[in-house]
């Protein structure tokens, strides 16, 4: 079931029960880039602290309304001291991104130049950072830095640093022991044997790095024997121990390596659902209910009713309001016919 509300974030959280909901993945608004047409909408703040701030505030009421082992799982991009219209993050000109985007992308975008409180104009700020640490000091266990790497990622015509290429999710929790399915959100463990030469099965033999006859190496794998779903100390110290692994499979690493796909509705900066599905599995169980306060186009909602979970997303825009209620109403339960 999903429960689509049309309302500032903070608002909305103040009125909702607390404990009422195991897991919170959302992407807030970027700072000082888009302008998403509503009024009390985040991201037009003077200042990246007030943006810090803001944020801050709202995820507070997110941490009162999870249940005491819940998750919240926040992507979030960086910015440059000086961004906007047709142009780089860090002010160049960039005609190839000027001729991708639409004119509605066009339109929402804000040229915006932050300067000043030590910036100057081509500064990266480090907004992600600024927000992991602002949320650990408020109160949150920040437990993991995910680099979100976009194989598809945008050109950019700047000549003095690599193009970016990723975005951050941080993996917070409202206790030190929380919620976390690691066995529902294991990876292929490539590259634990000989690589096979092309066309041939390869030796199917452990690697001298695994066989532990390197003297450097040491240890780094996921070796869990299947009791992952615990994430005690017990497990922890297992998972960088040299125990074999067997199963092909090994914890999830820290580098998701997901292609960009906008959703096709009338929304720009939405997040691949591929991004949210992790999180969704390793964060709650079937029947749990999945919260989102910036909900967009409504993705979290959308991999949340796919896999069984219930949701509550809050949107400020209220055409916004009306794509996810679309999304949502050709979206189906897991197993369930289109
Ligand atoms: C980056 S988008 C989220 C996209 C979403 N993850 C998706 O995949 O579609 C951020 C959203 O937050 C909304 N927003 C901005 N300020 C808000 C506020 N104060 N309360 C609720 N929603 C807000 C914007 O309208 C925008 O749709």
């Amino acid at each position: 079931m999903s429960k689509i509300i049309n309302s500032d974030a903070l608002d909305t959280l103040r009125k909702l029960p607390d404990s009422c909901c195991r897991t919170c993945i959302t992407s807030p608004p970027y700072y000082g880039l888009r302008d998403y047409g509503a009024d009390g909408q985040i991201g037009l703040e003077d200042t990246p602290e007030q943006y810090i701030e803001n944020l801050v505030r709202i995820f507070r009421e997110v941490r009162r309304v999870l249940k005491d082992d819940g998750t919240l799982w926040v992507n979030i991009g960086d910015s440059y001291a000086a961004s906007g219209k047709g142009r780089n993050r860090d002010g160049v000109f960039n005609e190839k991104a000027e001729n991708i985007q639409s004119a509605r992308q066009k339109k929402s975008q804000i040229r915006r130049t932050i300067e000043g409180n030590g910036l100057k104009r081509k500064d990266l700020i480090g907004i992600p950072w600024l927000l992991a640490f602002a949320l650990r000091a408020d109160g949150w266990y920040l437990r993991s830095d995910i680099i979100w790497q976009k194989p598809n990622a945008m050109p950019e015509s700047v000549k003095d640093r690599p193009t970016r290429a990723h975005e951050y999710i941080f993996l917070l929790s409202k206790s030190s022991r929380y919620y976390y399915d690691a066995e529902a959100v294991k990876e292929p463990a490539v590259g634990f044997y000989n690589a096979a030469p092309a066309g041939s099965a390869g030796t199917g033999k452990p690697n001298a790095r695994r066989r532990g006859n390197s003297r450097t190496f040491r240890g780094g794998g996921a070796y869990t024997h299947d009791r992952a779903q615990n994430n005690s100390a017990t497990v922890e110290r297992e998972s960088h121990g040299l125990t074999p692994n067997e199963s092909g499979k090994r914890n999830r690493r820290s580098v998701w390596t997901i292609a960009t796909r906008p959703y096709k509705g009338a929304h720009f900066a939405t997040f691949p659902e591929e991004l949210v599905r992790p999180c969704i599995l390793a964060g709650s169980r079937p029947g749990d209910t999945v919260l989102d306060p910036f909900a967009g186009s409504g993705t979290t909602g959308a991999v949340a009713e796919q896999e069984g979970r219930d949701f509550i997303g809050i949107e400020i825009n209220p055409d916004y309001c009306e794509i996810i209620r679309q999304r949502l109403d050709t979206c189906c339960r897991k197993g369930a016919k289109p």
